[in-house]
């Protein structure tokens, strides 16, 4: 798709669909509704008194033009009280204006932006969510669907805010082509979606990074050598050769700070021998939802350039039942040395995170640390399925990486490591074990348990994604069924809120 940003009106703007966002509520006014051509606002009036539009949130009135103008139809669209109003409100409103485009086939939109609302922030918002909503995922079907828009045009007035406007749409462009990347990886099935495929995805990032982006795949017998037991003890059971891919931005301005993020790149999550039932295991192949992130993030690397050095950690492999499966009760050897009961082959998650966590804090002494996994069913049980749970050991940091969450519209909601819950994760046989010997608070054990693998205080924050990583039902105007690429808006808001 296009995405145009002019100078125009609603009288001058070439689109099918031309949309103007209006505040409303309790203090709406006809008069708020700028840019409805002189010679339509009786019409318009009429409309107005027929439906009762008040300019509420998602409210809409519209009016088909006459035949042979700069446009088809215009959709006023309520926005809700100015006061309570937020980017949110915009992504939702452009979302809802694209769906309703692409539902009557048509080809383009324009969105004309009043003076108040011209601002890059909103720019940034509605391309965003312009694109995000046009997304499909057709590799598997015969005909792709043709519904999808040509362009996109954000219309106007302030012709001195064209430069920033402009730049703003290129941001939610790269942004977008990281969520795509992400996005596409977690809708693959977990019968190509392999730990190899994985690697390729990385390795072809790296490759059209201008070589910004470096990328290290250690096989098996590396990590064996390392010492990475936990990881392999999941790797075990599959027919397929793990990869722990290990990418490199270096930041082309001098920067001393280092990122780390890691990523749960587990391609198919059957359980393992805690083998889960046919309906648990029907949207695992979303299990690589964190890897997935983080590789989306590292595909946005080289167009935006932020000032810090950024390592991406994924300990990539399937969890399978087989004759070579770790059994439960089994005790493995992490990286770091601590030993783990492996009481369920279903808590698998913990057990990549744990030496991909150790490893890359052996490596590069990071300044901070996210990972981004779909840990838990509990966090899902917790905050429902649109919602993140983050957890963290650093204060700090957990601002910035909420604050971002907020600013990416991605719904992020802090979560206690109270100390007290530790122990439920120390094993009698080994240091830990890797389920809670409680029922509950799954998420806050799990959180506890990767706890026991940061090192030397690296400020670390936890994101259990297993809630909105994946989508059953479409979850706002944008955020279609299936992949979400939820985490990558966080992590590429978190780089560049740094500088
Ligand atoms: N991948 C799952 C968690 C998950 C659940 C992700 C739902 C997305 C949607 C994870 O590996 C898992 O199986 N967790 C278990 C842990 C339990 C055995 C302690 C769970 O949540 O049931
Ligand atoms: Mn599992
Ligand atoms: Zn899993």
């Amino acid at each position: 798709m296009q995405i145009n940003v002019l100078k125009a009106t609603a009288g001058t703007c070439q689109a099918n669909l031309i949309v103007i966002p209006v505040f409303g509520g309790k203090t709406f006014s006809i008069k708020n509704v700028k840019g409805i051509p002189a010679e339509l606002v009786d019409r318009f009036m009429v409309s107005v008194e027929r439906t009762g539009f008040a300019g509420k949130l998602y409210e809409t009135v519209s009016l088909q033009l006459p035949v042979g103008g700069n446009a088809d139809a215009i959709l006023v669209i309520g926005l809700g009280e100015k006061k309570s109003s937020n980017l949110q409100a915009i992504r939702e409103a452009v979302g809802m204006a694209t769906g309703m485009a692409r539902k009557n086939g048509m080809k383009s939109v324009g969105l004309i932006l009043p003076k108040e609302l011209s601002k890059s922030a909103i720019a940034e918002a509605a391309a965003t969510a312009a694109i995000l909503s046009d997304y499909s995922f057709d590799t598997y079907k015969k005909e792709a669907s043709n519904k999808h828009l040509d362009l996109f045009v954000v219309a106007t007035e302030e012709r001195g805010q064209l430069l920033a406007m402009r730049k703003a749409v290129e941001h939610a462009e790269t942004l977008c082509d990281g969520l795509t990347v992400a996005r596409d990886l977690v809708n693959t099935p977990g019968g190509h979606m392999t730990p190899s495929l994985l690697a390729d995805a990385a390795i072809e990032i790296a490759k059209s990074s201008n070589e910004m982006v470096d990328v290290k795949i250690l096989e098996a017998a590396e990590c064996e050598k390392l010492g990475m037991g936990s990881y392999l003890s999941v790797a075990k059971g599959s027919g397929q050769e793990p990869k722990f891919i290990h990418l490199i931005y270096k930041s082309p301005r001098p920067s001393k700070k280092t990122v780390t993020v890691v990523g749960k790149g587990v391609t198919f999550d059957s359980g393992g021998l805690s083998l889960k039932p046919a309906d648990g295991m029907m949207t695992m192949k979303c299990d690589m939802a964190g890897a997935a992130a983080v590789l989306g993030f590292f595909a946005t690397l080289s167009r935006l350039k932020p000032r810090v050095n950024i390592h991406g950690v994924i300990a990539a492999t399937e969890n399978m039942p087989s004759g070579h499966s770790t059994k439960p009760g089994d005790v493995v050897k992490s990286m770091n040395g601590k030993t783990i009961e492996v009481l369920n082959t279903d808590a698998e998650g913990r057990l990549t995170l744990a030496d991909a966590m150790t490893y890359i804090q052996r490596e590069v002494k990071p300044d901070a640390m996210i990972d981004l996994a779909t840990l838990t069913g509990a966090v899902v049980a917790a905050l429902g399925e649109e919602v993140a749970g983050a957890m963290g050991n650093d204060k700090k940091l957990m601002k910035e990486v909420l604050d971002a969450s907020e600013e990416a519209g991605e719904r992020t909601w802090e979560l206690p490591l109270f100390e007290r819950y530790a122990s439920l994760v120390k094993s009698e046989v080994a240091d830990l074990r890797n389920i809670s010997t409680s029922r509950y608070g799954g998420a806050l054990t799990a959180g506890l348990f990767l706890a026991e693998f940061v090192e030397d205080n690296t400020p670390w924050v936890h994101l259990d994604i297993a809630g909105p990583a994946f989508a059953e039902r479409p979850l706002s105007t944008y955020v279609g069924k299936g992949g979400t690429g939820f985490g990558v808006g966080t992590l590429v808001k978190y780089v560049q809120n740094l500088e």
